[in-house]
């Protein structure tokens, strides 16, 4: 398949899926986001595949939703338009894990694309931010939401009202990335880790990410009493007894994803 404004390769067991508008620093149009939703979709059914990465390019990941295309419209175009709707939830349902590989700039709808991904590996370059306000609205792609559950509060409210970036090394100070890397190496580290992950028994890490993302969003006897059911179920696979067997035997287990 091939798309106008991404680029997609399969690298070992990973998808990468590169944004690909160098010239608007990778800004999101409905049109990519919609593409980027089609091609985790495909990665997320295809056996071959165990983890997904999304990167831009060394100067932006990407400079937040295309102000452009959002310049002139009413609150009723957005609201049939719907893009939040249909490409982000598509988004948050991909099974598969995903990791952000981040340089430049990530702002916005950036850095909304960015937190809704599971892990975030970032170039010593990145900058993360939400600066809306600045165009008379606030974050609408679930900043408010998720910031807060991964930054806390006090960043949060800096960032989304007053335009506050957090560099590379403050990101991984507050948490919000998982490591940083020097310009020429973020993105082969984010594949590394990703194949890494995707070595992994399938069924343990589609529930595992599932439970995880639960964290965020139930109260907690719910989320424990979902994360014992998962845990029960991965007692019906071939993967378990597998890897339990591959234990004891002292020999590397062999995934079958069933
Ligand atoms: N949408 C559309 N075009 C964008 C863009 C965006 N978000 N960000 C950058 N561009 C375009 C610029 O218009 C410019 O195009 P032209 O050459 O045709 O003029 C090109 O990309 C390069 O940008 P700059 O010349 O501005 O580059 P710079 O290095 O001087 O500045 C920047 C970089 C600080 C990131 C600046 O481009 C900027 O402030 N961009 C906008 C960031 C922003 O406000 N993002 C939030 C968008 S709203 C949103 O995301 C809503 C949501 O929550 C879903």
């Amino acid at each position: 398949m091939t798309y106008q404004f991404i680029l997609s390769e399969k690298i070992k067991r990973v998808g990468l899926l590169r944004i690909n508008r160098p010239k608007v620093l990778n800004a999101l149009n409905g049109e990519l986001l919609a593409e980027l939703a089609q091609a985790l979709e495909e990665y997320d059914k295809a056996p071959e595949i165990g983890a997904m990465v999304i990167t831009g390019d060394d100067r932006a990941f990407a400079a937040g939703a295309d102000i452009k295309e959002m310049a002139e419209m009413s609150s009723v175009d957005m609201l049939l338009r719907d893009r939040i709707s249909s490409s982000w939830d598509r988004l948050r349902a991909i099974k598969k894990p995903l990791i952000a590989a981040v340089s430049g700039w990530c702002l916005g709808g950036g850095n909304e694309l960015a937190i809704a991904c599971d892990m975030i590996v970032a170039s010593q370059s990145a900058v993360f931010g939400q600066p809306e306000l600045n165009l008379g609205i606030f974050p609408g792609g679930g900043a408010t939401q998720r910031l807060p559950r991964t930054v806390g509060k006090a960043i949060s409210m800096e960032m989304v009202l007053n335009n506050r970036t957090l560099d590379a090394e403050e990101a991984l100070h507050y948490g919000l990335v998982n490591y940083v890397y020097p310009l020429d190496e973020y993105l082969e580290k984010a594949l590394t880790m990703a194949n890494e992950i995707a070595a992994r028994a399938p069924i343990a890490i589609q529930l595992a990410k599932q439970a995880v993302n639960r964290a965020f969003e139930t109260h907690l006897a719910e989320g424990v009493n979902d994360e014992r059911q998962a845990f029960y179920l991965l007692f019906s696979t071939v993967d378990q007894k597998e890897g339990m067997q591959a234990f004891i035997e002292k020999r590397t287990a062999e995934w079958k994803g069933r």
